[in-house]
C-alpha cells in the first residue's frame, strides 16, 4: 500500500520535534491491543494514538522505539507478512515493506522485540513509556528491562529510570500544527455537519439508535473512519445520564433529544453536543433551561484568548451555572455556600470542558505546569460543554423541570488573538434549531 511521501513526513517531523525534548533517553510507545468482541470476533482496531501520531503506522502487534541521536534512532518491531493470515485479515506490511514505505531506520519482525530492545535500550538515560495500557506490553518492559540490566554485568546499575511517555507526548500533542489542524478541523466540520443532518431527519418515533446510525452514515459519506467516541444518543430522561449508552428508545414528541456524537478523520476526533425538542418546539421550560445554558456557554467561549488560565473556564461555568440553578429554583441559598458545599454537582456534575485532539479526552497538562496554573496557547483545541440535568424522579425540582438534561458543546481553537469555533456548522439557536427540525420532511 502506498502512502504519499508528504503524508509520511508528518510522523517523521514529530520524531525530530521529540528527538529534541529527549536527548540521550528512549521512548517506547505499542499498539493498542486487540480485544474479544466474541468467539474468534473482534472489536475494530484502532492504532493507539500515541504510536499512530509517531509512526503512521495502524497494524497491531506493533511496537515503536525511538532513542534520538543513535543509530538506527527509529525502530519498529511488526508481524511477519503471512500468505495465510493475510487471506483471511488482510493486507499487512511486514518489516522490509514498512521501512520502506514509513520511512523508518530499522523494522524488525515482532517475535525479536525481547532479543532487540535490550540490546537498543544500553546507555540510555531514561525510557519513557506509559504503563497499564496495554498489560502484555507491560509484562515485556518488565522483562526487557530486567535483560537491559543484566547485559551491563555486575556494575551495580540498577533498573532504567521510567517516565510517562504519555505526559510528554501529551503536551507535544496539545498543541498543534497547521498540518493537524488541517484534519483536526476537517473532523469537527464533518461531525458539525453530521449532526445538522440529523436535525433535518430527527422525526417522533424514531429510535435513538437509527439516529445514531444516521449519523455515523453521515460522518462516514464525508470521510471519517469511524467515531471518536461511542455516541451518546439520549432522548427524555436519558438525556440526564451523562454517559447514556443505550441509545435503543423511541424518541417521543414533547420531549428532548441530547445527541452527543463526534466523527474521527485521520485519527482527529470532533466532539460536539447538541439538545433540541424532538417535534421541534420547545416547551417554555426546556426552553428557560436551554437559553440559560446556551447563554453561559457562549458567554465563555467570548472569553477564550491565549494567556487565560484553563482553570478560569472551569470557574465560570461553575459560578454562571449555579447561578442558573439559584434562577430557575432547582437550588437555594448563597451562591458561595452552594459551589463550596459542591451542591451545584447535584445537577452539573462534570467540568467545563477537555482538550480534544486524537482522543477525545485528549493528553496535556490542565491544571498546572512547571508549578505554574495552566495557561492556554494558540492552537490548542478544547471543548466548551456546560450542561444542566435534572433527574426525573428529583423531587425537590419544580415539576416542569424535571427529567429534563441539555448540554451544549463546542471544539473551539485558541487563536493568536482569541478564538475560533471549528463546529460552527451545527446550529444551536433556539429560534434554528425550531426551524430545521420543524421543516425536516
Ligand atoms: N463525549 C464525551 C464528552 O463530551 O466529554
Ligand atoms: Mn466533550
Ligand atoms: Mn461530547
Amino acid at each position: 500500500m502506498r502512502i504519499p511521501l508528504e503524508a509520511i513526513r508528518i510522523f517523521s517531523d514529530r520524531r525530530q520535534r521529540l528527538a529534541e525534548l529527549i536527548p540521550g533517553c528512549a521512548l517506547i510507545a505499542a499498539a493498542a491491543p486487540e480485544y474479544i468482541r466474541n468467539n474468534s470476533v473482534h472489536h475494530p482496531y484502532r492504532q493507539d494514538s500515541s504510536l499512530y501520531y509517531l509512526t503512521g503506522f495502524e497494524e497491531p502487534e506493533s511496537v515503536f522505539v525511538f532513542r534520538p541521536g543513535q543509530n538506527p534512532e527509529s525502530v519498529l518491531f511488526v508481524r511477519k507478512k503471512n500468505k495465510e493470515r493475510e487471506t483471511w485479515d488482510g493486507f499487512r506490511y511486514g518489516p522490509e515493506a514498512a521501512q520502506e514505505t514509513f520511512k523508518i531506520d530499522k523494522v524488525f519482525p515482532i517475535e525479536e522485540l525481547e532479543s532487540q530492545v535490550p540490546q537498543l535500550l544500553k546507555g540510555v538515560e531514561k525510557l519513557y513509556y506509559r504503563l497499564f495500557k496495554n498489560p502484555e506490553m507491560d509484562k515485556k518492559i518488565e522483562n526487557i528491562l530486567l535483560s537491559t540490566r543484566l547485559s551491563q554485568g555486575r556494575t551495580g546499575f540498577g533498573l532504567l529510570p521510567l517516565v510517562d511517555a504519555d505526559e510528554l507526548i501529551g503536551e507535544m500533542r496539545l498543541i498543534k500544527t497547521d498540518a493537524e489542524l488541517t484534519n483536526h478541523k476537517k473532523a469537527c466540520e464533518i461531525s458539525a455537519e453530521a449532526h445538522l443532518e440529523v436535525m433535518h431527519y430527527i422525526k417522533p418515533e424514531m429510535n435513538e439508535r437509527e439516529l445514531h446510525g444516521y449519523f455515523i452514515y453521515q460522518a462516514m459519506k464525508r470521510g471519517a473512519a469511524r467515531e471518536g467516541y461511542g455516541g451518546i444518543v439520549a432522548s427524555g430522561a436519558n438525556a440526564t445520564t451523562l454517559h447514556y449508552v443505550f441509545n435503543d428508545r423511541p424518541v417521543k414528541a414533547g420531549e428532548m433529544m441530547l445527541i452527543d456524537c463526534g466523527a474521527e478523520y485521520n485519527y482527529f476526533t470532533g466532539d460536539i453536543t447538541r439538545s433540541y425538542p424532538v417535534n421541534g418546539k420547545f416547551t417554555n421550560a426546556q426552553a428557560e433551561i436551554y437559553e440559560g445554558v446556551l447563554r453561559i456557554q457562549k458567554e465563555i467561549i467570548q472569553t477564550i484568548k491565549p494567556g487565560v488560565p484553563f482553570q478560569t473556564f472551569h470557574e465560570m461555568g461553575t459560578s454562571m451555572l449555579t447561578d442558573l440553578m439559584l434562577e430557575l429554583g432547582l437550588l437555594s441559598g448563597r451562591k458561595d455556600d452552594i459551589i463550596k458545599a459542591q451542591e451545584h454537582k447535584k445537577y452539573y456534575p462534570h467540568g467545563i470542558g477537555h482538550f480534544l485532539g486524537m482522543d477525545v479526552h485528549d493528553l496535556g497538562m490542565y491544571m498546572h505546569k512547571n508549578g505554574e496554573p495552566r495557561k492556554i496557547e494558540e492552537n490548542m483545541v478544547f471543548t466548551v460543554e456546560p450542561g444542566l440535568y435534572i433527574p426525573a424522579d428529583d423531587s425537590n425540582a419544580p415539576a416542569e423541570y424535571r427529567g429534563i438534561g441539555v448540554r451544549i458543546e463546542d471544539n473551539i481553537r485558541v487563536t493568536r488573538m482569541g478564538f475560533e469555533n471549528l463546529t460552527i456548522k451545527a446550529p444551536k439557536e433556539l429560534s434554528e434549531l425550531e426551524r430545521i427540525i420543524r421543516n425536516s420532511p
